[in-house]
């Protein structure tokens, strides 16, 4: 099989990229402006990669999709932060550009593995969000955080309806709150430039305070990557055709805490390295509303779990792994050496 992935030194692009040329015999063509993130798999016999940017390469990419029996892009801005300070790129980038590569796979009827979010469900108040009954409740206009969850739920809205009425052979994926090695760039200075486990991070090694916003009593389920690459690797497998035209949150219930649970976490485990031993000591964790630190047009996810049903029952995966482990790996990476599968032996 060949599969084509878009966006491939990100976070996910990365991982799963390594995820499948360990556990398949396919060709990966993967394509991002940068290959910070692929050192283990550049070199690699199996993987195909291209230096270009998904709004300008667009000849290379037509030829891929035609060539490659999986499409999978994983381009898109997903850090909060942006959709308050720069909705109109991520409209662009995340809609506009994603539109075209989903109209390529209808016109050469390609297999689409594509990203929703668990950012689509909003403040649904349902205890477990259900891909196929929850609703999707976002907040007024102005409050532009929800462009993000407004466009990907229209990109899945389109999707569905090729499926129903072209045939697009579709799968769409909700990961819930992925953390891991190689989240976000952990240098980058900028308060809110990262997701929460990176941002938190990052104050703690610059040994700056922890910011938690609105008190950080907002529940998150968050999962570890391996296991999210390892859903994401079953749909594209799609064996027997058990992904073919499902939507399936990828996620981890039992891993649901407070971002202030969170924070403690991280840093009773920080104090665990060589130089950190008193950290709990030096790093406050200081309140700070949420307009303070996005600005007015954010608004934010009190609670979000994933029911996994559909995954257990169609792909036969759960995940396997708990947050402090998850953490454990994430500052091995960050805080010990740079070897992440030496750091994955070491702890299991
Ligand atoms: C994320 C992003 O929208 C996407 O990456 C993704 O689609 C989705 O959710 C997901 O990963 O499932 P969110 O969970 O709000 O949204 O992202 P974070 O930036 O990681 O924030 C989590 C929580 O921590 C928020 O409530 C935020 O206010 C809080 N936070 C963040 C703090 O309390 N302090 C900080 O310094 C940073």
């Amino acid at each position: 099989m060949r599969v084509l992935i878009l966006g491939v030194n990100g976070f996910i692009g990365n991982s799963l990229t390594w995820h499948i040329l360990n556990t398949h015999d396919w060709e990966v063509y993967g394509m991002d402006m940068a290959t910070t993130k692929l050192e283990h798999c550049l070199g690699h016999p199996r993987f195909h990669f291209f230096e270009g940017d998904i709004t300008i390469n667009k000849e290379w990419i037509a030829y891929h999709v035609r060539k490659c029996d999986v499409v999978v892009p994983l381009v898109a801005i997903a850090t909060p932060a942006l959709y308050v300070k720069d909705p109109i790129r991520v409209y662009e980038l995340d809609f506009e550009a994603n539109m075209e590569i989903v109209r390529q796979c209808v016109k050469y009827q390609k297999r689409l593995v594509f990203p929703s979010t668990s950012e689509l469900y909003g403040m649904c108040p349902d205890k477990e969000f259900d891909e196929y009954t929850s609703n999707l409740v976002l907040g007024p206009i102005p409050k532009q955080r929800w462009i993000y969850s407004c466009i990907k739920q229209l990109l899945d809205r389109v999707i569905y309806a090729y499926g129903a009425t072209r045939d697009l052979d579709y799968t769409l994926f909700r990961p819930f709150n992925f953390v891991g090695p190689k989240l976000d760039d952990i240098n980058e200075p900028k308060e809110g430039s990262s997701r929460v486990v990176t941002q938190f991070l990052h104050n703690v090694i610059h040994g700056r305070p922890i910011k938690l916003v609105d008190g950080g009593r907002q529940r998150r389920s968050f999962t570890f990557i391996d296991d999210g690459v390892d859903a994401i690797t079953r749909m594209i497998e799609n064996k027997d055709g058990c992904a073919s035209k499902k939507i399936f949150n990828v996620g981890n219930p039992a891993m649901d805490f407070s971002v202030r649970e969170l924070a403690e976490m991280l840093l009773d485990l920080v104090s665990k390295y060589p130089g950190y031993k008193n950290i709990k000591k030096k790093i406050p964790l200081e309140d700070v509303s949420s307009a303070e630190y996005y600005g007015s047009a954010y608004q934010d996810v009190t609670h979000r779990v994933p029911s996994i049903k559909e995954a257990q029952k169609h792909l036969g995966w759960k995940p396997k792994t708990d947050l402090r482990t998850a953490l454990k790996l994430t500052l091995d990476y960050h805080l010990l050496h740079k070897d992440y599968e030496l750091n994955k032996m070491q702890t299991r």
